[in-house]
């Protein structure tokens, strides 16, 4: 019986400390830029952010795209979702462009806004699903009217730096590469229409740059001991602990409850392991057959609601996991040695 729980080596809610996921070593963040037409001083691009990776998803308050104009470009208009500054647009009469910043900062719209606002897969509050939880949802998109621009594919100088908050630090983007042009279906799939041009930017997560500590930490049970093994103090790190709200405390309703901070910055109850998440992994049953347990999450962060949530978790036994109760699962099988 000791061996199912010694076995347990390592949960995973977004904790890895490596350029990449060794969990999801292919999973990325794709900006593809599609070039739908020219106009007299630049051109029209459909921006489409897709989320390839397994399990890590975009949370409320949704993603922020930043990149910087390689020339003196202006955002002329944006349809499902805006820049967060004007910036100085003083040297325009008359029409006045979306945005005239050299870096702009983009965001997408809040669900519910006027019809001629949204475009297709926009106006979730930047909300993505994760690619192995819902590809339908896993996708959000824009429209851009760029002008001061090259006005064809020979003089459009493709923007630079692209940075990617999901929300808050951990993606690193690399740089807008020309690909060949998306073809387009039409709706009723009789009729094939090409991009004039498009790019790609992909963006890669790494648990490193999000965050120094753990996101969560795992305390184990089992159905033949009493003794429940915590969390380790300051499993997650100490330094919010100034910082934290006592379970009983008035303070809850006044600091905004459920009002998550682009930066992710979290709001914890205070507890000794002072994590934003606890992983609780009961042994139930333990068989030569089979073994069954029961695993509850607590959330411990009073920022976030953490609706549309992923547990990975890595165990050298979960190669045949054969029923999941109240969760859907999805084997993750990146390498043969893990599971
Ligand atoms: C991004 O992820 C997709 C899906 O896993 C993969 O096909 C593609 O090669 C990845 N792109 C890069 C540049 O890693
Ligand atoms: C560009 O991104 C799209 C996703 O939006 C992807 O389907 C396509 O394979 C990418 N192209 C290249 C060459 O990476
Ligand atoms: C640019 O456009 C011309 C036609 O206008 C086309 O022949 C050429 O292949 C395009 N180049 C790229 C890189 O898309
Ligand atoms: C890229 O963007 C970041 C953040 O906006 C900025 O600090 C950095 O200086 C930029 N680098 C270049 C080469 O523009
Ligand atoms: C229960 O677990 C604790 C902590 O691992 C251990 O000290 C104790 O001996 C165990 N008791 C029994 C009855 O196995
Ligand atoms: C979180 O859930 C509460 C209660 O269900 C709800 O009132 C609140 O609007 C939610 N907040 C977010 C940011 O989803
Ligand atoms: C997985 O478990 C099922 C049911 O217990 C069993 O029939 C099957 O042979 C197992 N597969 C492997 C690869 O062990």
């Amino acid at each position: 019986m000791r061996v199912v729980i010694s076995a347990v080596c390592a949960i995973v809610l977004f904790s890895y400390a490596a350029a990449y996921d060794p969990l999801d070593p292919n999973g990325n963040i794709t900006i593809k830029w599609d070039v739908v037409s020219w106009t007299p001083d630049g051109y029209v691009a459909v921006v489409t952010m897709s989320n390839f990776q397994m399990f890590r998803h975009i949370m409320n308050p949704g993603w922020t795209l930043g990149w910087t104009w390689a020339k003196k470009e202006v955002i002329w208009s944006m349809v499902g979702a805006q820049t967060t500054e004007q910036g100085d647009c003083s040297k325009f009469k008359g029409n006045v462009p979306h945005c005239c910043k050299k870096t702009p900062t983009v965001v997408d719209l809040l669900p519910g806004v006027p019809y001629n606002q949204q475009f297709s897969n926009c106006c979730k509050g930047g909300v993505v699903a994760a690619w192995g939880q819902d590809p339908s949802s896993a996708v959000s998109s824009f429209q851009v009217s760029i002008g001061l621009a090259g006005t064809s594919n020979k003089t459009v100088k493709l923007p630079k730096n692209f940075t990617l908050l999901g929300p808050g630090p951990g993606y690193t983007c690399g740089p807008a590469k020309v690909v060949p042009s998306t073809v387009f279906l039409t709706p009723d799939k009789r009729r094939k229409t090409q991009a004039l041009m498009t790019w790609n930017v992909t963006c890669t997560y790494s648990q490193f740059l999000a965050r120094k500590n753990p996101g969560c930490c795992v305390s184990l049970s089992s159905f033949y001991n009493e003794t429940i093994t915590p969390c380790p103090t300051c499993a997650c790190g100490c330094q919010n602990r100034r910082n934290c709200v006592k379970s009983d405390s008035k303070r809850i309703n006044m600091v905004g409850i459920h009002t998550p901070k682009k930066d992710n910055e979290p709001l914890l109850q205070c507890t000794h392991h002072m994590c934003p998440i606890r992983v609780h992994w009961h042994v139930k049953l333990n068989y030569k057959d089979y073994w069954r347990v029961k695993v509850a999450v607590t959330n411990f962060n009073y920022r976030m609601n953490y609706s549309l949530w992923t547990l990975a978790v890595q165990h050298p036994n979960l190669n045949n996991v054969t029923q999941v109760f109240s969760f859907d699962y999805k084997p993750l099988l990146p390498y043969e040695s893990i599971s």
